[in-house]
């Protein structure tokens, strides 16, 4: 169906070391809906940042089939994959990874100017996104001197800048008190449904997972939807 964003068919995933091999995704099945919002719970070590690095094509399944937007990850050329990583995925992850010495705006902005947008334009894009996440007043700011809560709302507009049709959160609340938790979940959730955006995010807070659309359990290697 054209509103299935993210299509995963028996995904395996095993890590080999030396002379040990580790099979943490033994076949993953799953699909994700354009506008859906998706949680993905399991214990400490069962495999869900793995999951979502080869849902986001940071990293590639041992086996199995993956289909974004479409298309088939299989068949793509590298550049292909880069340029669907680049353009139609977002990612926020627990710690914020925004670039110390350029501002939240300057931060907000790189998706944009990595997708080839001019710098005036990206920079006036980006504004219009701190905005929505609460932070025009400090778009001029440097992450270091915000708290870790606007840190992280920032790292949300930036992963939104480019309005990508996937969105990817790995326990973006993991380091953030309640409130400030809260406040992210809550911002995740208006965005993704304001833009369609389909979001799978991966937690171990059972009232982040509650609020998303569905949970799914990621236990021995495999999903179940709870
Ligand atoms: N690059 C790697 N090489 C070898 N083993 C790895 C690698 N990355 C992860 N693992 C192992 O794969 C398993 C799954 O790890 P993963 O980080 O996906 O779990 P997780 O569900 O995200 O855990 P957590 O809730 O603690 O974040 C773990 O046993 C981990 O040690
Ligand atoms: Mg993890």
């Amino acid at each position: 169906m054209a509103d299935i964003v993210v299509r995963a068919g028996a995904l395996t995933k095993t890590y080999s070391e030396e002379n040990e091999k580790l099979e943490v995704l033994k076949g993953i099945d799953l699909e994700i809906r354009k506008g859906e919002t998706v949680a993905l719970m399991g214990p400490s070590g069962a495999g869900k940042s793995t999951l979502l690095h080869i849902l986001g094509l940071m990293d590639s399944a041992s086996s199995g089939n993956l289909e974004l937007m479409g298309r088939k990850i299989e068949d793509l050329s590298e550049t292909e994959a880069d340029a669907i990583r680049n353009t139609q995925v977002g990612f926020l992850f627990q710690f914020h990874y925004l670039l110390p010495g350029l501002t939240l705006l300057e931060n907000s902005a790189l998706p944009l100017r990595i997708a080839g947008m001019e710098n005036v334009q990206a920079l006036q894009a980006a504004q219009g996104l701190l905005k929505s996440v609460g932070l025009e007043d400090r778009a001029h700011h440097l992450p270091s001197r915000v708290s870790g809560g606007e840190q992280q709302r920032a790292a949300l507009a930036r992963a939104m800048a480019a309005h990508p049709k996937f969105l990817i959160c790995d326990e973006p609340t993991g380091n953030l008190d309640l409130e400030r938790g809260k406040e992210i979940r809550d911002l995740i959730w208006a965005l993704a449904k304001a833009e369609g955006t389909a979001v799978i995010v991966a937690t171990h807070n059972p009232e982040l997972a509650a609020s998303a659309d569905r949970v799914l359990r990621l236990v021995d290697g495999r999903v179940t939807e709870k």
